[in-house]
């Protein structure tokens, strides 16, 4: 072996570890608050126990709350800030809809008392939607951990980041490309909707009058309709709220898609995976796949809840650890 090459190899070899340290430092790892809070996931799943009991909703609320987290700049505790009309808690899919905001503030207080100004508001929200997952009949998983808080909150990217339930099928597809998840993401994750609710505002619009057609939609199934028509009269505030799962309303199970099959869907967002032309050869057979072997859905809910976690964490010296989850460290 000559010299130089000698040389150029450990220079590769220098090179190489210095890459790894960049990359080992940018990335979420399950035994981030190891030392420096040990008992976090035990103090996070008491309270979620707590708030289940209190109110068993409130397991889909905090994953919703996750969700809408990490598509509006990742997954940085922004949706947690309280402010004006611009920020995501008053942008139109999160206002007088998204939930869970004093059970954060509850787990936040107690993890301060054990372990202060170490844990992540992000973080806190990432644990809890997995413990109301795991608590819900789901599955569970290792959480990536050393998320960092953001300080800035966009209403209107909210606006523009999250689906709609009257989006169409490409739209909503789109909207997760644009996080870095995929038609399989999609799928697997509207499965959340196997609990909590939804008002009569997101699917009236599939009741009376489905796309100006003057009768409702076809697709959905005609003794559910009737129930939802006598739910959700036109003359109501569209505040009235159904289950998303009629089957199993507080089970996280494979039901959702069962339904779907059955044209039992409650959102139009729901029902298009499965009952459009264009969902035969996209998401329908994923659906299927679901309905058929729910040990599948679990494993690729869970692949897809991490996948969704890592949207865009900040990390090092990126953002902040917050005080108070509902505003940024003066
Ligand atoms: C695929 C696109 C999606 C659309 C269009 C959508 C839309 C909606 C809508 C309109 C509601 C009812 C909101 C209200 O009544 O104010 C809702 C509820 C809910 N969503 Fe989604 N969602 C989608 C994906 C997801 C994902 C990815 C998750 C989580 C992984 C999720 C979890 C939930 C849960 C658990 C609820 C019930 C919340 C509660 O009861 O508080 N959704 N969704
Ligand atoms: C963790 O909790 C145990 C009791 O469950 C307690 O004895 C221990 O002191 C706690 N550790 C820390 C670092 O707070
Ligand atoms: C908020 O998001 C919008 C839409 O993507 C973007 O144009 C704007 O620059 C963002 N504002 C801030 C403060 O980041
Ligand atoms: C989506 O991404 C996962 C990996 O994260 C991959 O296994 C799956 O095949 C992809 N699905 C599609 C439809 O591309
Ligand atoms: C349904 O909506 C369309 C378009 O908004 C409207 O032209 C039509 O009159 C409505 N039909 C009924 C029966 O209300
Ligand atoms: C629906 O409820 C929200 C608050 O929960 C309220 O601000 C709004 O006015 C209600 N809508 C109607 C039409 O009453
Ligand atoms: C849920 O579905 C199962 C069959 O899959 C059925 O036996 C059960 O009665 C259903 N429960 C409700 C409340 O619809
Ligand atoms: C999609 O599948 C349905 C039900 O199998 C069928 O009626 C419809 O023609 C299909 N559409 C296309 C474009 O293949
Ligand atoms: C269901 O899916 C799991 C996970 O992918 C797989 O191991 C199992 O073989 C599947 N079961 C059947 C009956 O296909």
């Amino acid at each position: 072996m000559n010299k130089s090459f000698r040389w150029s190899c450990y220079y590769f070899l220098l090179l190489n570890m210095f890459l790894l340290h960049l990359t080992v430092r940018s990335q979420l790892t399950t035994d981030f608050y190891k030392s420096s809070c040990p008992n976090l996931t035990k103090i996070v799943r008491k309270e979620v126990i707590k708030a289940i009991m209190n109110e068993q909703r409130m397991a889909a609320s905090l994953i919703r709350l996750h969700f809408h987290d990490c598509f509006v700049n990742g997954c940085d505790g922004s949706i947690l800030l309280d402010g004006g009309d611009d920020f995501e808690k008053s942008a139109f899919p999160n206002i007088n809809s998204v939930r869970g905001f004093d059970v954060i503030d509850t787990i936040k207080s107690s993890v301060e008392s054990a372990c202060s100004g170490v844990v992540s508001c992000a973080d806190l929200v990432a644990i809890a939607a997995r413990d109301s997952v795991l608590l819900s009949g789901g599955p569970s998983w290792s959480v990536l951990l050393g998320r960092r808080d953001g300080t800035i909150s966009n209403g209107s990217l909210a606006n523009v980041a999250l689906p709609s339930p009257f989006d169409p099928l490409d739209t909503i597809v789109s909207k997760f490309t644009n996080a870095g998840l995929n038609l399989t993401d999609v799928v697997s994750l509207s499965g959340a909707h196997t609990i909590g609710r939804a008002r009569c505002a997101l699917f009236s619009n599939r009741l009376f009058n489905f796309s100006g057609t003057g009768s409702p939609d076809s697709t959905l199934d005609t003794t559910m309709l009737t129930d939802l028509q006598n739910l959700c009269p036109q003359t109501a505030d569209g505040n009235t709220t159904a289950v998303l799962d009629r089957n199993s309303s507080d089970l996280f199970d494979n039901h959702y898609y069962k339904n779907l099959l059955n044209g039992k869907g409650l959102l139009s967002s729901d029902q298009i995976l499965f009952s459009t032309d264009e969902a035969n050869s996209t998401s329908k057979p994923i659906v299927q796949s679901y309905i058929d072997n729910s040990t599948l859905f679990f494993g690729d809910f869970v692949k897809s809840m991490i996948k969704m976690g890592n949207i865009n964490p900040k990390t090092g010296s990126d953002g902040e650890i917050r005080k108070s989850c509902r505003v940024i460290n003066s």
